[in-house]
């Protein structure tokens, strides 16, 4: 569906069978133009990846597994030799963005279908690799759904929230995560007002979060990022919703960078700090988020904007694309199952355990 009919849902990705490619909204290009690329091989997919033209966990998860499908489609060898191909494409894809643990289960998708149809021709393996992608955006989809119909309830009327970065349906597909709860609070007349964070230094939330709002006709207000703590410390904010790149075990979250500093002013005003999230977004293997890897990004991005250099030539940047908020800022995790509140190992353990295990990290 690449046209945008008001009130309709909006695919940031899906596979078209008759251009025999990957569609893909130019999340750059946004909100001055609808862009809609043809995305045909694996190093333009890489490429997509890389400069945030496909973004948000969610969907990198699944462009992961489409990337795997673009680099083994022409393959002509026999099984061993595909096997061996799709373990070096994961390695590539997985040098891209290591922040957000759906990218890494997107590859492994990609690595089970391979491992476990060793016995069968290399175009059936191929097609249930690109079968996969496409079955992960329906879940990805339909898990923001539940997502947004489970955090909504915690909602009261006449609300004010604010939220960062882009967790819309420009990062997952369906309707969003934290966006999603935002949408259907709205639907459902709570929402007062919504405080976007412009989300220094790409602008995901003065580009993508306002660009969707306007789109769902949701009232808000654009900030700077530094104005989001005074609001909070106004009363101007009943609820902060972020989404979610990674998830710990023990429940600390890596969200875009700025999410730890809202959770702390969250806490000292006792607003609740409400993190939506699919279980895809968790990570097991990890203890806490002290574990995870913070993907730093080039120092251009901050040094400049929009091209332009602002900064004098001889300052150099640090730029961390996300933080680590602690578990004990969190005061609930959304999840497609429902809501742990006041988060911890034990009652992730516990919200977990009746999924699918392979489906979480
Ligand atoms: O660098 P980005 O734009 O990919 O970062 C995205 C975020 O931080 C989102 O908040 C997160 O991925 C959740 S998307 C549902």
């Amino acid at each position: 569906m690449t046209n945008l009919n008001k009130n309709t849902m909006l695919n940031p990705i899906y596979w078209d069978c008759d251009k025999d490619c990957l569609i893909a909204i130019d999340q750059r290009a946004l909100p001055d133009k609808i862009v809609w690329l043809e995305i045909k091989t694996f190093d333009e997919i890489i490429e997509a990846i890389t400069t945030l033209t496909i973004r948000g966990a969610p969907l990198l998860g699944v462009a992961a597994t489409f990337a795997i499908y673009l680099g083994v489609r022409d393959y002509q060898g026999d099984c061993m030799g595909l096997c061996s191909l799709v373990e070096k494409l994961i390695v590539q894809v997985s040098a891209t963005r290591p922040t957000a643990v759906n990218l890494f289960i997107g590859l492994r998708r990609a690595q089970e279908v391979c491992n476990s149809l060793q016995d069968k021709d290399i175009e059936v393996i191929e097609q249930a690799i690109l079968d996969s992608a496409e079955n992960f955006l329906m879940e990805e989809r339909q898990r923001s759904f539940d997502i947004a119909k489970h955090g909504a309830v915690l909602i009261s009327d006449d609300s004010n929230v604010l939220t960062h970065c882009n967790a819309g349906m420009l990062a997952v597909g369906g309707i969003g995560t934290a966006l999603g709860i935002i949408y259907e609070a709205h639907k459902q007349g709570k929402i007062n007002l919504v405080y976007v964070d412009e989300t220094r230094p790409l602008l995901q939330g003065a580009r993508l979060t306002a660009w969707e709002l306007s789109y769902w006709g949701i009232k808000h207000r654009l900030i700077v990022d530094s104005a989001a703590s005074y609001l909070i410390s106004l009363g101007k904010v009943d609820y902060v919703i972020v989404g979610a790149d990674r998830i710990a075990r023990n429940g600390d979250v890596a969200n875009k960078i700025g999410t730890y500093s809202l959770s702390l002013a969250a806490n000292r005003a006792q607003i609740p700090f409400i993190v939506a999230a699919p279980l895809s977004s968790f990570d097991l293997s990890l203890i806490d988020g002290s574990d995870i890897e913070i993907e730093e990004r080039d120092e251009n991005e901050v040094l400049k904007f929009r091209g332009i250099r602002t900064a004098p030539e001889s300052t150099k940047a640090f730029n961390p694309a996300f933080d680590i908020t602690p578990v004990e800022l969190i005061y609930a995790i959304v999840t497609e199952k429902g809501v742990i509140f006041q988060p911890n190992k034990l009652k992730i353990a516990d919200h977990i355990s009746t999924k699918d295990p392979d489906e979480i990290a």
